[in-house]
């Protein structure tokens, strides 16, 4: 097994992905380089960790050799430009969510990925922990049996001090709200565990904190499974919970609350009856606990590299995750319920903030 040299572009949640992602993991990663235009937050993190390798270059970090993955963690409206560079320059890249801020920019990612040397993964790491693992277990071990109805809520608080920053709030810099940056990851889980959505109806509005982009939105899914979701998400919620509730014929799931941590156990994961629940104990009787967040997303990412496992997160999940998001813009635009899948045709493919009739 290899060790993979990592520079992590952006010391932001940067600094988490080398607690959370690479540090539990010594024998599989070495974060090599630290690149921030801050110097400042540079020079404390680096000094925090004891990384030698560190520059304000971006460049510098793409024409360095011995790196081989280039985990970019800066802020969203220059994920595009420096996943294409990344890849372009023959590097394994790891992307902070939003991946971008259109259809039509996953698309042009996705045309450069065809002729890359190196893999792309962009981060879900809600995905991982034991309580979400074993929902995925047994739903596709086909015990859940016919989907009902569920209902996903992102209910964080984000305060003016939050705002403080400046590329936060701001279409052309965060490229959307809470649907982008926040509720994201709570959508990803869903269509993870539900599979892709088959029409929309969604509106948003800007109502908690004064800026550019939604703090509030809500949605009604009907999934190509037949299952209808409603989506919640505020910025403005005095309790801070991700909650994801799904009712199948034969099990009904429900994350923890934890804000931040929704894939961790426990799960309450209730049997219609004893049979289903001995099908239950069949397949996750003998479960192995599972790290949650950055720190199993990572550890299967170096597998893949190694040949060793599928890539966890693709970069068609994140397109996925993010169609939901323009198909929520469109109706919200728009007043219609929205079709899946949304391609060029449509008029936010390639800008959320094109007007819909
Ligand atoms: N997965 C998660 O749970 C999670 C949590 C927080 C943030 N994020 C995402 O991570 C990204 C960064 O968010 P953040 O909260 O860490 O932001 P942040 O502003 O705290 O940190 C971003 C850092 O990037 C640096 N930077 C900006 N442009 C740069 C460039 N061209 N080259 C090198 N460094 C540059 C900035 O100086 C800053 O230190 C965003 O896309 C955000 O949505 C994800």
């Amino acid at each position: 097994m290899s060790i993979k040299r990592v520079a992590i572009i952006g010391c932001g949640i940067g600094r988490s992905h080398i607690v959370e992602g690479y540090l539990p993991h010594p024998d599989k990663f070495e974060v090599a380089v630290l690149c921030d235009l801050n110097e400042a937050r540079l020079a404390e993190v680096a000094d925090e960790f004891g990384i030698i390798g560190r520059t304000t270059s971006f460049a510098e970090v793409l024409a360095d050799d011995s790196i081989d993955i280039v985990d970019i963690c800066t802020p969203p409206g220059i994920h595009l430009e420096q996943v294409v560079a990344a890849l372009q320059a023959g590097k394994h890249v790891i992307c902070e969510k939003p991946l971008t801020g259109s259809l039509s920019g996953v698309d042009e990612i996705m045309r450069v990925e065809k002729t890359a040397r190196g893999v792309l993964m962009p981060i879900f790491q809600y995905r991982y922990g034991d309580g979400v693992e074993k929902a995925k277990r047994i739903i596709e071990a086909g015990i859940a049996g016919k989907p009902y109805v569920g209902s996903v809520e992102t209910f964080w608080l984000r305060t003016p001090a939050y705002y403080a920053v400046p590329w936060r709030g701001k279409w052309a810099t965060e490229l959307g709200g809470v649907l982008v940056t926040h509720a994201l990851h709570l959508h990803d889980m869903l269509l993870h565990l539900m599979g892709p959505a088959k029409r929309v109806f969604g509106r948003v509005a800007t109502r908690v904190n004064d800026i550019e982009v939604e703090d509030c939105a809500s949605a009604s899914l009907q999934m190509e499974n037949g299952a209808f979701v409603s989506l919640s998400c505020t910025l403005g919620s005095q309790q801070e919970i991700s909650r994801l509730r799904l009712h199948f014929e034969n099990v009904t799931f429900e994350s923890n609350h934890e804000a931040y941590s929704p894939g961790k156990d426990p799960w309450t994961i209730l049997a219609a009856n004893d049979e289903v629940q001995r099908r239950i104990d069949a397949v996750i009787g003998d479960w192995q606990p599972v790290a949650p967040r950055f720190t199993t997303q990572m550890a299967h990412f170096h597998a893949h590299l190694e040949g060793k496992g599928p890539l966890p997160v693709s970069t068609e999940d994140a397109r996925r995750a993010l169609e939901l998001v323009t198909a929520i813009y469109q109706s919200s635009d728009s007043g219609q319920d929205i079709a899946l899948p949304v391609g060029p045709d449509s008029p936010k493919y390639a800008d959320w903030r094109a007007r819909t009739r």
